[in-house]
């Protein structure tokens, strides 16, 4: 029996008594995006799935999304990532904390991820929550004159280009021109419609918003960095300490995140050690594919 329970927080649910290698009829996804869209962020718990069942379980909500990063992505699953603290390359800080500011995966792409999934395999003793901040309460926490001033605002996005919290890490660096040339400037508009609830949120005001058409860069960069500073506030952010087992799912469109910076293990019993599997998705969920007809 499938429970779904609003976590006491300013967003995000947690799930529990679905086995995700069993169910991924239209009944179950269609419970799940509902939770999503209403909480932002789920948490699947409990869940003991090999790479092809997490594979499928990604495909359910849309078109997985091969990272730009192409020497991270596993070479069996293209679309899928590990994060951590456990791979060779997770030695160079830039790399294990490259995910340590605010930011919307996939916002420096034409067409960016509609959603993420996280999958816990190995968790830390201390450290290593993800924070998830919910732009559609913080959009609505805006006055009525700041929103009617930026509902029509068009950003630019480029990867790398961030104006950092004292907080914030650098985003990890691309290697090589191809990588550079496949993420190449783009526009996003600053508040979105949600495309299942047609709610309007705040849309990726941290790493690699550095622009706003029509607007002298300095004015861009202050209004865009005080959004920023607007939606990470303490009252629109969840931290979510993961359990061995968790699925958490989060809507893209509708929240920023970012990780906590982590050190490396001295040994591989020191409880440091952190491993994720991530997938990002562009477009619908399968069980809504029928909004884009
Ligand atoms: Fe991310």
């Amino acid at each position: 029996m499938i429970t779904i329970t609003p976590l006491e927080a300013p967003c995000a649910a947690e799930v529990r008594g679905v086995d995700l290698t069993r169910d991924l009829s239209d009944d179950l996804m269609r419970a799940l995006s509902r939770a999503l869209y209403e909480h932002r962020v789920i948490v699947i718990k409990g869940q003991q799935l090999d790479k092809p069942s997490y594979q499928r379980f990604g495909e359910q909500w849309g078109e997985p999304i091969p990272h730009v990063l192409d020497h991270m992505r596993m070479q069996d699953h293209p679309a899928m990532m590990t994060i951590g603290n456990t791979e060779e390359r997770d030695k160079d800080d830039r790399v294990r904390n490259g995910a340590a500011l605010w930011h919307t995966d996939q916002s420096y792409e034409l067409v960016p991820a509609s959603a993420t999934m996280l999958y816990s395999i190995v968790v830390p003793q201390a450290g290593g929550q993800t924070h998830f901040a919910d732009m559609a309460a913080a959009y609505d926490a805006l006055d009525e004159d700041t929103r009617a001033g930026i509902d029509d605002l068009v950003v630019g996005h480029l990867y790398g280009q961030t104006r950092l919290r004292d907080d914030e890490f650098n985003v990890t660096a691309l290697v090589g021109q191809q990588q550079v040339d496949a993420v190449p400037a783009c526009w996003h508009p600053l508040v979105r419609r949600h495309p299942v609830t047609g709610r309007k949120a705040l849309y990726a005001v941290g790493h690699g918003a550095f622009r706003v058409r029509g607007m002298d860069d300095r004015r861009a960069s202050d209004l865009l960095f005080s959004l920023k500073e607007h939606c990470v506030q303490p009252r629109f952010v969840y931290a979510h300490r993961y359990e061995v087992g968790d699925v958490c799912v989060f809507d893209t469109l509708s929240t920023m995140h970012r990780a906590t910076p982590i050190g490396l293990p001295t040994s591989p019993e020191d409880g440091s050690a952190r491993l994720l599997w991530r997938i990002s998705v562009r477009g619908l969920p399968v069980v809504h594919r029928h909004l884009a007809a």
